[in-house]
């Protein structure tokens, strides 16, 4: 007899491939995998045309996977994005703070990006690799004098926090140039992932108090050594909604007419980052397009409703730029099954490679690249190799059957994984390497024992 039940298919890895179609209209934001992630005649994962099991093998483990590909859609799309809805001019910036180095800072640059830095490393990392000054653009609440002068020096833009630096950056000055500064200012918005919130006084460390407006605006007006360009707000990160943006662009154009009044012609708006990305399925964050063009819509309307002339509009997304363009591949070593309780897998990194997790109790999904269309059988803990319980990757994570030598791959860590990075317990960080076209070529070298104890001093005494 013939069975009138669908047969239930038990869903594998398979289902976080994007669909295949022209992955340039696909907003890499939206999607787990990397777009030009595929399954190979062998059942195993390929990124950017390369085998991930061969990846490891060539390059050790843990290893971060950058795909070239969708960080540049991701690029393009903010950068063709703001071409199209905005009828001034426009700068998309790079936060570097998701992953600063050579070549991701190259790579960003190529596509017309800017860079946004938040330290003198930062900084200097984005002028080795050859990032224009002018398009670099320093923040940070206690900025020392040694970074001032290093964004001085090279002259890129200073988003000036607080009242401390504005008197230092006077000191600093020569007479030769004006600084070129942007003042970064608390906008009473306040964002959660899943709500935002309006006050009169934020409480956060970042920025001038919206209540210090004109006394700033005063100050700075004064100052010739000071060519201050414009305004800048951030209200949070990993942000689904658009309204919380939208008010935000809002907020910043009154902020430009205020300035007007004390003869301050301010000419650039920067509303910062934080559109989300999809770490599970139920995450739902708006594509780069929308939110991009939420931004350029309220400039536009705002600034014709209050007669003023189109700032030279800036924007510097982290997480959506990077994130999905990378996976963490591992490798599976031991296991324990605690009867009625769990089964820990453990893989070869941990908090010290993506410390999200026991930061923030970030949630990430995972695939066996060796093992693609594998029906999820089991329901696992992927636990860390570190000497710390918290240690913990993902909880529930659903796999097929695992053995030691499986390679595992967390997806979406491209931003604030590496950059995050630690050497707790002495590991070395890994190496990551850059995929397009089936080749693969070295960004990150994997750290070695004697990079572990470079800086470490042992006094003659001690000896
Ligand atoms: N601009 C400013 C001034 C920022 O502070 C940030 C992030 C961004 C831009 C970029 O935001 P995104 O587009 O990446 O959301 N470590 C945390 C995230 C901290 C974000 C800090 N600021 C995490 O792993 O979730």
């Amino acid at each position: 007899m013939v069975s009138t039940h669908p047969v239930k298919v038990q869903p594998s890895g398979n289902q976080y491939l994007s669909p295949s179609q022209d992955s340039t209209n696909i907003s890499p934001n939206q999607q787990l995998l990397p777009l030009t992630a595929r399954v190979n005649r062998d059942d195993f994962l390929e990124i950017g045309g390369c085998d991930v099991t061969k990846l490891v093998q060539q390059f050790g483990s843990p290893l971060y996977i950058l795909d070239e590909t969708t960080l540049r859609t991701a690029c393009q799309q903010y950068r063709d994005t703001f071409k199209k809805y905005y009828k001034g001019e426009s700068q998309v910036l790079y936060a570097s703070k998701a992953w600063n180095c050579l070549a991701v800072c190259a790579i960003v640059a190529s596509e017309g990006l800017g860079i946004d830095v938040v330290s003198g490393g930062e900084l200097y990392t984005a002028l080795e690799a050859g990032v224009s000054p002018e398009k670099i653009y320093l923040h940070g609440n206690n900025k020392s004098r040694d970074e001032l002068t290093l964004a001085i020096e090279s002259g890129c833009t200073i988003v000036v926090d607080n009242w401390y630096e504005l008197h230092t950056l006077v000191e600093l000055a020569t007479k030769d140039s004006a600084i070129r500064i942007m003042l970064r200012l608390t906008p009473g918005i306040e964002c959660h992932t899943h709500e935002y919130i309006r006050t009169g006084h934020l409480d956060s460390k970042f920025g001038f108090d919206p209540n210090d407006l004109e006394e700033v605006f005063a100050f700075v007006s004064k100052q010739p050594a000071l060519n201050c360009v414009g305004v800048h707000a951030h209200i949070g990160s990993q942000i689904f909604e658009r309204q919380p943006h939208r008010d935000l662009a809002a907020v910043m154009v009154q902020w430009l007419r205020d300035a007007a009044k004390y003869n301050l012609e301010l000419t650039e708006l920067n509303v910062g980052g934080g559109l989300g990305i999809k770490y599970t399925e139920s995450d739902d964050p708006p594509s780069i397009e929308e939110w991009s063009k939420a931004i350029c819509e309220v400039v536009q309307e705002a600034c014709a409703a209050e007669n003023l002339p189109l700032p030279k509009l800036l924007c510097e997304p982290g997480r959506s730029l990077i994130a999905t363009a990378c996976v963490t591949a591992y490798t599976i070593g031991s296991a324990k099954t605690i009867p009625d309780i769990r089964t820990y897998v453990t893989i070869d990194g941990g908090m010290s490679d993506n410390p999200r997790p026991i930061t923030y109790q970030s949630v990430y999904r995972t695939v066996v690249a060796n093992k693609m269309s594998a029906p999820l059988t089991e329901t696992v803990t992927v636990a860390g190799k570190h000497c710390e319980s918290g240690d913990i990757l993902i909880k529930n994570a659903s796999l097929p059957k695992t053995e030691p030598g499986d390679v595992l791959v967390v997806m979406a860590t491209g931003a604030y994984n590496y950059s995050m990075a630690s050497n707790y317990n002495r590991l070395p960080r890994p190496a990551a390497v850059l995929v397009a076209n089936g080749e693969a070529n070295l960004i990150l070298q994997r750290e070695t024992y004697q990079d572990i104890i470079r800086q470490d001093c042992l006094p003659e005494r001690l000896k």
